[in-house]
């Protein structure tokens, strides 16, 4: 068996693969390395066939769609997954053959309603059940502290004790550890009787995971993170700098339309002297009538760099050929010391 480990901060992914029949399967695929996988499945003379989630995750962005369509392959999760993307839904006790190998699904309910096991060979990917000397947490949605004990101590823990554990996790890089050793040392599996575990997981007082609206939205629905749109609009939209533009308004010489799409108030307050206004919210209504010649060069800003970055690819789908973003803002613009007018421009 072929076996790769992708560490993305405390997110643990997978790459396992079959050597003769050159195929591979992911687990857990992280948005942020998805070139990763596909680097190192090719290293590894194999071609990835299964893309696989143990649980709809709250804390990370799955790469399995994006991987998905790249790739051409099937999106495996539990059949409990609320996912509309998922191609094939595993029941408990059902298999993956990935060429010689068997992935065995074991649904594990508890961290999730949808959270699944999966056992190949001597390996055992835990998901979030299971830490290295912790369990996943129970009070995200649909976690279940009752159904997480159900699903250690009926199931996972009765598993071969020399079974090597790999869980979605490792905050302490640990990398992994075994099912006898997590029973023997693992803190939160000290607790035997199934009432005190469940009072000690209702007791944890954990803060929330960062973004966990976003990876909730986006992992459930199949939907783009806000970084997403932020790179595809980056990617068809040409910048300019800060100091370019300084030194083509200090010249009198630029020709380029200057497109404040900020608010009206940040607008009046400080913007770039010349600049017109037209706020990105209103910019698709109002662009027939405010910006009239479509080969016009319009030079995009807002604030930050990001919203200047969307409503430069808006303007560019829309015809805008010569649409160009600011590459930093307004705040930017005012920390450089570059001039700036108030009010409205005559
Ligand atoms: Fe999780």
């Amino acid at each position: 068996m072929i076996f790769e480990t992708v560490t993305t901060g405390g997110c643990r992914s997978y790459l396992i693969g079959c050597e003769e029949a050159c195929a591979a399967a992911v687990i857990d695929p992280e948005l942020s390395k998805i070139e990763r996988y596909i680097a190192l499945a090719a290293k590894d003379g194999l071609r990835i066939r299964y893309l696989v989630d143990t649980h709809t995750h709250a804390d990370h962005f799955s790469g399995t769609q994006q991987l998905a369509k790249q790739l051409g392959v099937q999106i495996v999760m539990h059949a409990l997954s609320p996912a509309p993307y998922v191609d094939l839904k595993l029941q408990d006790g059902e298999m993956l053959a990935i060429g010689k190998l068997r992935l065995h699904a074991l649904h594990t309910p508890g961290h999730t309603r949808d959270s699944m096991c999966l056992q190949v060979g001597d390996k055992v990917f835990t998901g979030d059940t299971l830490l290295i000397g912790g369990t996943g947490r129970t009070d995200l949605p649909s976690g279940d502290a009752g159904a997480l004990y159900d699903s250690l101590f009926g199931k996972l823990l009765k598993l071969d004790p020399a079974l090597l554990v790999f869980p979605a996790h490792d905050y302490k890089g640990k990398g992994h550890s075994t099912i006898g050793q997590e029973i023997a040392e693992n803190p939160r599996l000290q607790k035997r009787n199934r009432d005190e575990f469940i009072e000690m997981m209702h007791n944890l007082n954990l803060s929330m995971p960062t973004h966990i609206t976003e990876a909730l939205r986006t992992n459930m629905s199949g939907g783009k993170t806000v970084a997403q749109m932020l790179a595809e609009a980056a990617a068809i939209v040409p910048f300019m700098s800060l100091a370019e533009l300084q030194r083509r308004i200090a010249d009198g010489t630029h020709e380029v339309l200057v497109l404040d799409v900020r608010e009206r108030d940040a607008y009046e307050e400080a913007h770039i002297p010349g600049a017109k206004w037209l706020p990105r919210g209103q910019l698709e209504l109002r662009v027939n009538d405010e910006l009239t010649d479509p080969t016009r060069r319009i030079l995009v800003y807002c604030d930050f760099g990001r919203v200047s970055t969307l409503a430069t690819a808006t303007l560019r789908q829309m015809g805008f050929r010569q649409a160009v973003a600011l590459d930093g803002g307004m705040k930017a613009w005012r920390e450089s010391g570059y001039a700036v007018n108030c009010g409205k421009e005559p």
